[in-house]
């Protein structure tokens, strides 16, 4: 369950009552729908499986919705932050600094003084960036700071989200480990070890080797420094979640009970734990639901114009075998049409050819109004929006239970010009 989607019937009865209570209106093209509660209780197991003071740090980059962040830290998680930009997210979110970990390979020296300033964790990258931060460090400045370490495991089904290949950009590669030992020695500062080896198509074994192999460097560094000297361990992320329904997704249990039979040591209560889930927190949590506007014949095909395409799911138009998103069809009142499937396909509004969410799919028949309903996109989505076409985000709402809330106004056309502008201040005509 803990993985599941939302189902059809239910994400119909939230869309009605999003219409009901008019935050989803006629004059609104598409909406996207987060569970809040599902995205709660998935914290809730993560508290459960892993021991109690692990920091259950989610990757802000997986959804960077201030209103969803705030829910997280609500739910007791800390926040992870790819850029310093996400660091004043995780801020703006309430998250308190000692629970924000700061991961990026392309941190500035201004960016390092300000992250040592707040005091945030910070994950190094590069021995480079460790100088940087050993020449601002004074004697009493607290602060928690790891090394990023590639564990070279190779790439998983999918290219694009493989960050353990030998010469990946991130970290700095296992191979090294006599100067990542060295590191440690000179520098009494690093206390702690980062891995993460990548983002959904890696086999259960692979997250697995990934993690021991940075893992070992343990007792190396210890035998060389002081015991207790690695104080923390960062798992990453990394879960894979199932967009298709025959994928097999990892359930959480099983990539804990694995890394506690192969790396016992990670659970003597000796060291503090570090997680960064990100997709699995929220993919199959967030839903879309945009209206069809048009549907035309082309060539023998039957298509369906709707608001949102490669601007939301920008990796189906780049990689379209590897991702897929299930595709429902709802009726203009929101109800799930039945009927006899025909094949249709489902495009979004860019101006390019690509722009294709599902090709000659077998749907019950679509009309201009029907709703199309697409499922899991609750991660990596509005987080890597496309501006392409100067389309302005859709409307996003939350719910947790019986309640429904806006996490975030549609952008307006205003809202666009403003960002297209020289200055936020004076968009030109806006006046
Ligand atoms: N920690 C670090 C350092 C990461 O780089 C990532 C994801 C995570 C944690 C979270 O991993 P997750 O649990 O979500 O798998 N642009 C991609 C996804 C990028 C993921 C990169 N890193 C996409 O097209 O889906």
């Amino acid at each position: 369950r803990w993985l599941e989607r939302t189902h059809v019937e239910d994400a119909s009865s939230v869309l009605r009552r999003a219409i009901a209570a008019g935050h989803f209106r006629e004059d609104t093209p598409a909406a996207l729908f987060h569970d809040l509660g599902r995205v709660r209780a998935r914290i809730a197991e993560l508290g459960a499986r892993f021991p109690e003071d692990t920091l259950h740090a989610v990757a802000i980059k997986a959804n960077p919705l201030v209103e969803i962040l705030r829910a997280l830290v609500a739910a007791g998680a800390g926040l992870e932050a790819a850029s310093f930009e996400e660091v004043r997210l995780a801020m703006a979110a309430g998250c308190p600094p000692s629970r924000i970990v700061f991961d990026s390979p392309a941190k500035t020296k201004d960016e390092l003084a300000w992250a040592l300033a707040l005091g945030v964790r910070i994950n190094v990258d590069n021995f480079d960036e460790l100088e940087r931060i050993a020449s601002r460090i004074g004697q009493t400045t607290p602060v928690h700071i790891g090394l990023r370490v590639n564990p070279q495991v190779g790439g998983g089904t999918i290219a694009l989200t493989s960050v353990a290949t030998r010469s990946s950009k991130f970290g700095v590669p296992i191979e090294r480990r006599k100067e990542i030992v060295a590191a440690f020695e000179a520098h009494p500062f690093l206390c702690a070890l980062h891995v993460h080896v990548g983002s959904q198509g890696m086999p259960l074994a692979s997250l697995v080797e990934g993690v021991q192999r940075v893992y070992s460097l343990r007792s190396e560094i210890e035998a060389r420094t002081s015991p207790g000297r690695v104080r923390t361990f960062d798992l990453g992320g990394g879960l894979p979640v199932a967009y298709r329904p025959d994928d097999a997704p990892i359930p959480l249990s099983a990539y804990v009970d694995a890394l506690k039979a192969t790396i016992p040591g990670l659970f003597a209560g000796d060291l503090g734990l570090v997680t960064e889930f990100g997709r699995a927190i929220h993919a199959t949590a967030g839903w879309a639901a945009s209206r069809v506007e048009y549907v035309k014949q082309a060539g023998g095909e039957r298509l369906a114009v709707i608001h949102l395409g490669a601007d939301l799911l920008v990796r189906r138009a780049y990689c379209p075998d590897e991702w897929h998103h299930e595709i429902a069809v709802l009726d203009a009142e929101g109800r799930p049409k039945g009927g006899q499937a025909e094949p249709v396909t489902i495009v979004g509004p860019l101006c390019f050819s690509g722009d294709v969410l599902a090709k000659g799919l077998a749907l019950p028949r679509i009309d201009p109004g029907d709703f199309v309903l697409i499922h899991d996109v609750g991660a990596y989505t509005l987080g890597m929006w496309s501006r392409h076409c100067s389309r302005g985000l859709p409307l996003v709402l939350g719910y947790d239970g019986d309640t429904l809330s806006v996490l975030k106004d549609r952008e307006t056309p205003d809202d666009v010009v403003a960002f297209w502008s020289r200055s936020r201040e004076e968009p030109p005509g806006s006046d």
